[in-house]
């Protein structure tokens, strides 16, 4: 059921006596990590009220077609894009038969017909409406699209006839429903990234920071939920939107990124993308400093160290797997190598951040890794979105497998 975790699907529900069994269905959904947006026919209301669905899924539940409240919230072709799967459960007879000829006469089979996600049904219908010719020929129409059906099982009905056509039981469906999906790379895992700057207040008005953008750390934030990972991402002050089906956590300063990344432990990985101030003013002031109008002489500024974030948590008993960065003007590997073994880490990142159109700020990036055994590999120049996706591939082939019982 793991494949089902931050996976988007639109259950459609239509119009038999199983459609009371969708309120389960959503809360198997949604234990299993998935978000639900319901689509309700017609004939679905009669026996299940949208009311139900909405308090089970958490969303307002949709229906028409022409609803321009509805249609300016999410709009039909919206939420066909944002499925990672169409799911209908219980699928009628009649529904069935509007799919295999492909109509567009409301808003369910509308968005069958607009989306390119993966279509599954969970037919539900009398022994003998599923038995009749042009049932099983309409099956045969929708199995050549590669529509997936799950059921009908075969039992006491609720007209009291015995034979095929009940709807699967809601536990079947979802877990046939995470067949659909293959198994991301870092599916069950939980990876916490922190990104961007901290900021070291001098007074109200001033601080110390650094020209990190959050770019490269959010692309791996984006690179590890479409690997299938819970992520949670502490961002530093940076002016990027949440990636999708990322947790985010703003901090400021060192400190309370640290406390933040404290705070979302346990997890199976830690990047630590952000580049954090090493010093802080010992004590920031609580109104603006004002300059002496009579003298030309220069400020003192009296800095302390900030902890070591990386270095804290790589020293825990229960650790992470612990990747850091080194940002570097020259010497990039052998300084990238001390910081590895200094901070106890399992994958060193070096960035040479001399290089113009790489680095702080940029859209694109270059990096060597460098692992426990020195191993390095160099991923050329490219954008920071096609470069996350290609270290988050490699962290999660050095991952170690997971200790029994997390
Ligand atoms: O944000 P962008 O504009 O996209 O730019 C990306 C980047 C250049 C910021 C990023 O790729 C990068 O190199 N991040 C690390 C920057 C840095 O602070 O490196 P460092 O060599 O000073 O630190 C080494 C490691 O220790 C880093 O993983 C850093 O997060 C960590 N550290 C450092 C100091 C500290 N007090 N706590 C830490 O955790």
């Amino acid at each position: 059921m793991q494949r089902l975790f931050n996976k988007r699907i639109v259950l459609g529900v239509s119009g038999g006596i199983a459609a009371y069994k969708s309120a389960e269905l959503v809360r198997r959904l949604r234990d299993a990590g998935a978000e639900v947006r319901v689509v309700m026919t017609q004939s679905a209301r009669e026996f299940i009220t949208p009311l139900t669905l909405q308090a089970l899924s958490g969303h307002p539940v949709h229906g028409d077609l022409l609803n321009p409240a509805a249609e300016a919230a999410m709009g039909h072709i919206e939420l066909a894009r944002w499925a990672d799967l169409i799911l209908i459960a219980p699928t009628t007879a009649e529904l069935m038969a509007r799919l295999a000829q492909g109509r567009g006469d409301n808003l369910l089979t509308t968005l069958v017909l607009a989306t390119d996600a993966p279509i599954a049904i969970a037919p539900a219908m009398n022994q003998a409406m599923w038995r009749d010719a042009a049932t099983q020929a309409n099956l045969q129409v929708l199995l050549e699209r590669k529509v997936h059906v799950f059921g009908p099982a075969a039992g006491e009905q609720a007209c009291g006839d015995i034979g095929p056509g009940r709807m699967l039981e809601p536990a079947d469906i979802a877990a046939r429903a995470a067949e659909c999906f293959e198994r991301g790379l870092l599916a069950g895992r939980h990876v916490l990234i922190n990104a961007g700057p901290t900021r070291e207040a001098i007074d109200p008005v001033r601080y110390i920071s650094n020209h990190s953008s959050g770019k490269m750390g959010f692309a791996l934030a984006e690179a590890a939920a479409e690997a299938g990972a819970r992520v949670t991402l502490v961002a530093g002050p940076v002016n990027l939107p949440t990636p999708p089906r990322v947790e985010r956590i703003d901090v400021i300063s060192a400190r309370d990124m640290l406390a933040a990344c404290e705070m979302a432990l346990p997890a199976d990985v830690f990047i630590a993308s952000a580049a954090v101030a090493d010093y802080r003013p010992i004590e920031a002031a609580d109104s603006k400093l004002k300059k002496d109008p009579q003298s030309e002489d220069g400020m003192q500024l009296s800095l302390v160290r900030n902890p070591d974030i990386l270095a804290t948590l790589a020293a825990r008993s229960e650790r992470p797997w612990c990747v850091g960065f080194a940002a570097e003007t020259h010497d990039v590997l052998s300084y990238a190598r001390d910081k590895l073994q200094r901070k106890n880490l399992d994958l060193i990142i070096a960035n040479d951040v001399s290089q113009p159109g790489i680095g702080f700020n940029s859209d694109n990036n270059s990096v060597t890794l460098i692992d426990r055994s020195l191993h390095q590999q160099h991923l050329p120049q490219a954008s920071k979105t096609k470069l996350a996706r290609n270290i988050i591939e490699l962290i999660a082939g050095q991952l170690p497998a997971r200790p029994e019982g997390r």
